[in-house]
This record gives structure tokens, sequence and C-alpha cells, in this order.
């Protein structure tokens, strides 16, 4: 999730690349770089930390050109830093690129290109590809990155600047979003069509597989294997705020239809299905250290905290080991009882949280391991964790959380297999079958976003209400805390999640005529136990809006609505059942004309107690 632009014309190229950079500056920010070609050498500016950084660089340190290319970082493989930020070069710089995706087997390519005398300088993946470029080059860069395209898994979106061809630049995708923007004498490169709106409305949107040739006369664009593609030109009338959101109104409803991408994201590399292997070995976790967890504790905040109640339901199920989940501004001062073969997972989205990091201090003074669950590459959590899993969500702008928290779902169902796996607790064909399932998981939730209009014909039922219960048993339950705080924090209606068999221990009498109830049934052991506390909100008049993953008789008897979700492994249905409660949350604040981006009283990293 980073950001690329590239340029070719009759212009000073830095203003150009640098006015595009900051138009993507939401996408990334924790290094920024460009290359040029000076009409003698490529010419290489990078700096870490925001773009500003770079502009000072440049100001000191000034190149001239009508070619280039430039990237703003989030960082996925090794930390923010100037040696790792983009664009990367081969050692005598005949190719320079910049890239958006991950490539799965560059630990790989990077062992054989070694092993031929390439010297490498960044811990990343990207570099990678340049030195395969300069390794496959014979006759012509087409020709490079037709071999180099061959040998590369994952997902790329490049922007390829190359000695060899200096009139020309090379935008390359698979599995990652690019765009051709096509001017009079002048021609551009982007990830999102927000950094070049201000040149040119004229779009070509780029397929999986294919190749744009700029020059400063005309864009080609060719198939990876060598066939000439005809493109049908985008006319973007799109202002730019509207650009930066995708042509969402809010980066919130970007972010919640961004959870299919992010999740695949998150699998990316993670899966051997061949071998029905989870693999995770990046975490750098000793497999006798997995084998002696006796406890687990995980800790967090907010939505991240919902996560983590997830997560303990499919340790505890998988490994038979006892967890608890504790919210970090408790743990911290509750003198945890940490043992050395206690494992503490912490969860944050920003990896900043105050709360959670004071948290990892304490039970890294009193001995623990801990492994960090978090988005953000080089954040404190992540550094001062002893084990990173990195959710590759990208970054998140809206306040109120989506696609970061269903990553950590699914980053927490990768790290409970692997830790099955290590420790024999499944069958490699019971582990197969979890993939398989995992798998399915962005499909399933992209079609449940199809269905997107729904929500808001349920969310307009709420306009007028202030209360509203969310009511779920065992994973359902944790998942209804997550609803019950997305609608609070975005649309202001007081709303409750109540684990379903409690309510009528505690506030069934606020239960009355007309009062909206959630139902989450996705459990199938616990489905009669949940229709039976349907009846009961329903005697005292609740209207009751049941999302469940199967279409039973009952329950459309019992309830007003129903939506059904996709089935799946029952320990699973999390991810995709949060979605139909995101959508809801969302068009519930949106219909008040709220600010759903900034809510109120509400920051996106809360660094301070
Ligand atoms: C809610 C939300 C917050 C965060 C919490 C922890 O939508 O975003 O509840 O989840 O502040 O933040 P991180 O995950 O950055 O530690």
């Amino acid at each position: 999730m980073c950001g690329i632009v590239g340029y070719i014309g009759y212009r000073d190229t830095v203003p150009v690349l640098l006015n595009g950079l900051r138009r993507l500056e939401y996408r990334g920010y924790d290094s920024a770089g460009i290359a040029v070609w000076n009409e003698q050498q490529i010419d290489v500016r990078k700096a870490q930390g925001r773009l500003a950084n770079l502009e000072s660089l440049i100001e000191v340190s000034p190149v001239e050109a009508t070619i280039g290319i430039g990237h703003t970082r989030w960082a996925t493989h090794g930390k923010p830093s100037h040696i790792n930020s983009h664009p990367h070069t081969d050692v005598h710089r005949t190719f320079s690129i910049v890239h958006n995706g991950i490539i799965e087997n560059y630990l790989q390519l990077k062992d054989e290109l070694t092993a031929k005398g390439y010297v490498f300088v960044s811990e990343t993946d990207t570099e990678v590809i340049s030195h395969l470029l300069a390794d496959c080059y014979t006759e012509s860069v087409f020709d490079a990155v037709q071999k180099a395209t061959k040998r590369m898994r994952g997902a790329f979106a490049l922007a390829v600047l190359s000695i060899y061809e200096p009139d020309r630049l090379y935008a390359v995708r698979y599995a990652s979003p690019l765009i051709v923007g096509i001017g009079v004498g002048e021609q551009f490169i982007a990830s999102d069509i927000p950094a070049i709106l201000e040149y040119t409305r004229d779009v070509i949107i780029l397929n999986d597989g294919e190749v744009a040739i700029l020059t400063r006369d005309g864009v080609e664009v060719r198939t990876f294997e060598g066939q000439a593609v005809d493109c049908n030109l985008l006319k973007v009338d799109w202002d730019v705020s509207t650009a930066e959101k995708g042509g969402y109104e809010h980066f919130m409803l970007k972010e919640i239809h961004e959870q299919p991408s992010a999740l695949r994201k998150t699998l990316t590399g993670r899966i051997e299905t061949d071998y029905h292997r989870i693999k995770l070995d990046d975490l750098g976790m000793k497999v006798n250290d997995v084998k002696n967890i006796e406890r687990i504790h995980i800790v967090a905040c907010g939505t991240a905290f919902h996560a983590g109640l997830i997560g303990k339901t499919v340790l505890e199920r998988l490994l038979r080991v006892p967890v608890q989940t504790e919210i970090a501004s408790e743990y911290r001062y509750a003198n945890p009882i940490i043992t050395a073969n206690t494992l503490v997972i912490v969860v944050s989205q920003s990896g900043e949280t105050a709360d959670t990091l004071a948290a990892l201090r304490e039970a890294k003074r009193q001995g623990a391991n801990v492994l960090a669950i978090t988005n953000v590459v080089g954040s404190s959590v992540a550094r001062e964790a002893d084990h990173v899993f990195l959710t590759w969500a990208g970054p998140e702008i809206a306040v109120a959380s989506t696609k970061a928290y269903t990553t950590q779902l699914l980053g927490f169902y990768l790290i409970s297999l692997y830790f099955a796996q290590l420790r024999g607790a499944l069958s490699s064909i019971q582990i197969g079958d979890y993939i398989a399932a995992l798998q399915q998981i962005p499909d399933q939730v992209e079609h449940i976003l199809e269905s997107f209009e729904s929500f808001i014909s349920y969310a307009k039922q709420l306009n007028e209400k202030n209360n509203l219960f969310f009511i779920g048993r065992g994973t359902d339950y944790g998942v209804c805390l997550e609803g019950s705080l997305k609608l609070k924090e975005i649309s202001y209606i007081h709303s409750e999640a109540y684990a379903a068999g409690e309510l009528k221990h505690g506030t069934l009498a606020l239960i009355e005529e007309g009062t909206p109830v959630v139902a989450l049934l996705t459990q199938d052991d616990l489905f009669e136990k949940t229709l039976s506390n349907i009846k009961e909100v329903k005697a005292r008049g609740a209207n009751v809006l049941a999302i469940a993953n199967a279409d039973h008789a009952s329950l459309r008897d019992a309830s007003d609505a129903q939506f059904f979700i996709p089935q799946t492994n029952a320990l699973f249905h999390a991810i995709t059942a949060v979605i139909p409660m995101q959508l809801i949350a969302y068009y519930a604040a949106w219909l008040k004309g709220h600010d759903v981006d900034k809510p109120r009283n509400l920051a996106k990293s809360v660094t301070v107690e």
C-alpha cells in the first residue's frame, strides 16, 4: 500500500513527481524517494520519514530531468529507513524501479542472484526486482521485463526506468493497481488517480499481466506475452478529494471495501497450499518455544482487543492451551501472572497505543516472550516485541478501524494454525481443510459487500433510535462487541453488546416495543440457544435483524429480517459476520450526516494514557 508515480514529458520532472507523491502521501509515509535520468545517469534521492524530508533534501541537492519515477512507502519487508526506501537500483544503476506489492519468492531469488555476484544493500523484497531486471537484460527492457515477470511470484505494480532506454518508462501490473495518464507530449504512471489529476484526466487502467511502454509521444500496452492490447481510455471526472478516496465518499467506506484485497495480502506468502502448511517462519519463533507454551495472554485496546477475544477462542480450540484476553490499560496495572512459558500476544494496528506499549513493556519486564500483531512496520510495538506478525492491511486513514480488525483476525487464524502445526495438534489434512476455508474468505467478504444496499435500508430504520442491542454467543459475542463499538463511535447511537444468554440476567427490561436488536448466529452448536434468546426479546417487542450462516425456517419465523453470510468453518465466521455490522454503522453515521472519518472525541492513534 505504497504510492507510485512516474513521468515522461517536457516539464521539469521533479516537481511533477513531488506533487504526485504529495497526493499519495496518505497511502504511505515512512519514506519517499525519486529516481530520474539526468541525461548522464540515473540520479536517486530518497529520505526516511515524511515527504517534506525528501523535499528538503532536493532543495539542498537539486536535480533536473524530464523523465523519472517516485515512491512513497508504507513498509512491509524491512523497516522504514533510507536504505529500504524506493527507488531501488541494481549495482551499476542500469535499472531503477519503484514497487507496490509483495514478492513472495524474493528470498529464493535473492539467493540465486547473490550466488551470481549481485550485491544487495536493503532488506526489501523490491530490491530483488532491480537486480533481476539487470540479470535478465540482453536486448531490450521489454524483453527483460518479460523474463523477470516470469520469475516473480506475488503481487507487483512497478514503474521502471533504465539507462538502456532513457526515453521510455515502463509500467508493469500484476495483482496491484496501476494506471497510466495520457497527456500531450507527456505521459504519467500512478498507483492511484489523485497523483496525476492535476495534469490529465485521460487514464488507462492497466489489467493484471499488462505492461505499458510510455514515450513522450504516446503509450503502447502489451501483455506479458508481448501481444498488443487495445486499451479503453477512461475520462476521470472526480475531484481530487473524491479520487483520494477511490470514488467513495469516506475513507471508512473505501477501507471497508478494501478488505478483500487487504485479506489477500495478509495471506500472501503465508500458505504452502501444496504441502498443507502455514508458513510463518519469519516470526522467528523457535519450534521448542512454541511447543513449550503453557499459557497465552492477549493484550490490546478497543477494536484490537475485540480481535483478541476471537483469537482466544481460536487458540484455545486448536491448541488446548489456556488463553486470557486482557484490556491493555488494565493489564499493565494488574500485576499479571507471567511464567517462563507464557506467551504474550499484543495486538495494535498502529503499534503506538500507549497502553498496549506499556503492557508490552511490563510483560517483557517480567520475562515474557512477546509476539506483536501490528499493521505498522517499525512502530514502537513492532520494534520492542520479540516476534512480529505484520497484517499488511495498508494504511488505515478512517479513525474507525475496519480492515485492520479483519486482518488481525486473519492473523490470529494463521498464527493459531501455525502453532498447531508446530505442536502437532492438527494433522496436515486438518490444516489443509482450514487453509482451504481461509483462502475463500476474501471472496466471501467481496460477496457480502455486493449487498451493501440492504444495510442502507436497515440503517434508515435506526435513524430515530437511541438504543440498540447486539446479541450473540461464543465468537458471535466477540463480533457483537465490535459491531456495537463501530456503531457507537461513528453514529453516536447508544448500543450494547450482550452475550445472548446474559441479557435475561441484566438489561432485558430495556427491550421495549420497536427496540432494534441485531442477533448473530454463526455457530451451529449454539444456534438453538441464541434462537431462544431472540424469542425472549421478540416477546418484549424487539425488532430483530438476524445475521446467520444458514437459512432456517425457525429463524425466519422468529426474526423480522435476515441476512445470510457464506458458510465456512465456524471459527472463521467472525471476519464475514462483522462486515454487515461495519456497513450498518457506516450508513447509520452517514445518514446522520456525521464526519464519518473523524468522529468526535476519538483519535486514530491514542499515544497518551
Ligand atoms: C476503534 C478503534 C480503536 C483502536 C484502539 C487501539 O475503531 O480504532 O478502538 O482499535 O484505539 O488502537 P491500535 O490498534 O492502534 O492499538
